[in-house]
C-alpha cells in the first residue's frame, strides 16, 4: 500500500520535473497538487476569509475576484508585505514570463492581470523578467527567434494596461550583460545552491545542459531589489511575487538562500492552472490551436472554438439535463466564466441554473463566448496601441517615479 504522503512525493517529483521540462502538468492531479503545495511540507498558506478582510481593510478596497474565488488559492508572507504597507514602508512587484510562443492565450495574462490589479492598489514599482534564455535551453528554438517572440510577448503584456513610469520589462538576454550588480547577485545565488540541491528541487540529471542547472539562479534574482540599482538605489527593498503554482520551486529555492545573502525573503502569491478547453483531464497545449482562447483570435474563433471543443458537464439529451442538471465542477464554459465574469450574483445564478438543469449547456456557452470576445477584442485593440518605441521604453533601464533613500 503506498500512503496518502508517499503518492503526494511522488506527484511533488513529477511536477518538479514536469516544470523544469516545461510541460502542462495534467490537470487531473491539480487538486490534489494544490493541496499539496498549501500544505506544511512546503510551508505556504491557503488565503482564507480572514486574510482577505485583512487585505480589505488595509488597502480599504474589494478584493480582486480571483482573490475572492480561490484562484490565486495560495501564498507565502502575504502579511508581512501587508504589515509593511500599513507602516508606510515600501516594497515591489515581480513576475515573468518565458516567452515560448508568440500566440499567448487568455491563461497567459492571468498573472499580469493580477500584477496590474496589485500595482494600482499599492502604487508600487514592477519589474517583470522575460526568460528568453529559458526558453533557449528548454526548447528547440533559434535564440535570434527568441529575441523576437520577447519583444512580442512584451506588447501582449503592455496591453494589460501597465503604468510605464511604474514599470521595466526586461528580457534576460538584452538586459543582464548590462547591469554589474544584477550579475554579481545571480552569482552569490550561484554560490549558495549546490547541484543536489537543484537536482532534488528540479530533478536536473547527469545529461542536462549545466545552462539548466544554474538558470534557477537567473530566476531568483529579480527577487532582490539590488538587482535594479537604477531603481532603488541601495535601498534592501522586500518583494512580492504573483505567479502560478509551478513557479513556486524556484521560490523556495530564493527563500532559502535570501537570508544568506542579508536580502528578504520574496512573498509569494500562488494562482492554479488555467484548464485546457479539452477540460481538466486533458493537457493545454502551445502547439494544439483548440486547446485554449489565443488572444489573436477572432469573434467568430471564439465562438467555434468554445462551441466545438469546450468540454461540457452537461447531460447527452435536453431531457436527461433537464432532470439531472449539469455538473459545474468538470464543465469548461463554468470554469472559464469563474475566471472573466466578474460579477458574483450572476456567476452564482449560473452555477444555480446549470447545476438544477434550467440552465443547458449550449445557453451556457453562449454566455461564455458573450464574455470572452468582447475581453480579447479590447486586448488586440489595446496591443495595437502598443508601438515598437513603447516596448523599446518599458524596456529602458531607468529610474521609475519612486524614490528611496539608500
Ligand atoms: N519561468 C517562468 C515561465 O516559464 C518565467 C518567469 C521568470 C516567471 N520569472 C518569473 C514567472 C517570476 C512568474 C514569476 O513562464
Amino acid at each position: 500500500m503506498i500512503t496518502l504522503i508517499q503518492q503526494l512525493l511522488m506527484i511533488e517529483k513529477q511536477v518538479n520535473v514536469a516544470v523544469v521540462q516545461g510541460v502542462m502538468i495534467s490537470p487531473c492531479y491539480r487538486t490534489l497538487i494544490q493541496q499539496l503545495f498549501v500544505t506544511e511540507r512546503f510551508g505556504s498558506s491557503q488565503i482564507d476569509d480572514e486574510l482577505l478582510a485583512r487585505f480589505e481593510k488595509v488597502t480599504g478596497k474589494p478584493v480582486h475576484h480571483w482573490l475572492r474565488r480561490g484562484i490565486f488559492f495560495s501564498h507565502r508572507d502575504l502579511h508581512q508585505i501587508l504589515t509593511h504597507y500599513e507602516q508606510g514602508k515600501p516594497f515591489f512587484l515581480y513576475t515573468g514570463r518565458g516567452p515560448s510562443s508568440d500566440a499567448m492565450h487568455v491563461g497567459h495574462l492571468i498573472p499580469f492581470v493580477i500584477t496590474k490589479w496589485l500595482q494600482d492598489v499599492f502604487d508600487v514599482p514592477l519589474v517583470i523578467q522575460l526568460t528568453d534564455d529559458e526558453k533557449y535551453l528548454w526548447r528547440d528554438v533559434k535564440l535570434e527567434d527568441i529575441t523576437r517572440l520577447a519583444r512580442e510577448n512584451a506588447k501582449d503584456i503592455i496591453a494589460c494596461g501597465f503604468d510605464m513610469e511604474k514599470t521595466f520589462i526586461f528580457s534576460d538576454f538584452d538586459f543582464i550583460g548590462q547591469c554589474p550588480e544584477f550579475y554579481r547577485n545571480m552569482v552569490r545565488v550561484a554560490k549558495c545552491v549546490t547541484f543536489n540541491q537543484v537536482k532534488g528541487i528540479f530533478g536536473f540529471g547527469d545529461s542536462d545542459p549545466i545552462g539548466k542547472i544554474s538558470f534557477p539562479a537567473i530566476q531568483a534574482t529579480p527577487s532582490f531589489s539590488s538587482s535594479f540599482p537604477f531603481i532603488f538605489g541601495k535601498a534592501n527593498i522586500p518583494c512580492l511575487i504573483p505567479c502560478a503554482i509551478d513557479q513556486d520551486p524556484y521560490f523556495r529555492m530564493t527563500r532559502d538562500v535570501a537570508p544568506k545573502l542579508g536580502y528578504h525573503k520574496p512573498a509569494l502569491l500562488h494562482s492554479v492552472f488555467f484548464p485546457a478547453l479539452q477540460g481538466a483531464r486533458t493537457k493545454m497545449s502551445g502547439s494544439d490551436p483548440n486547446s485554449s482562447i489565443s488572444l489573436r483570435d477572432t469573434p467568430k474563433q471564439i465562438k467555434n472554438k468554445v462551441n466545438k471543443h469546450a468540454f461540457s458537464g452537461g447531460q447527452a439529451t435536453v431531457e436527461e439535463h433537464r432532470e439531472k442538471g449539469g455538473n459545474c465542477d468538470v464543465d469548461i464554459s463554468y470554469q472559464y466564466l469563474r475566471f472573466f465574469l466578474e460579477d458574483d450574483a450572476k456567476l452564482e445564478q449560473v452555477h444555480k441554473d446549470y447545476s438544477s438543469g434550467a440552465l443547458l449547456t449550449g445557453e451556457l456557452k453562449k454566455m461564455l463566448i458573450e464574455v470572452l470576445q468582447p475581453i480579447v477584442t479590447t486586448h488586440q485593440q489595446n496591443r495595437l496601441q502598443v508601438t515598437d518605441e513603447i516596448v523599446q521604453q518599458f524596456m529602458t533601464p531607468r529610474k521609475l517615479k519612486f524614490s528611496y533613500g539608500s
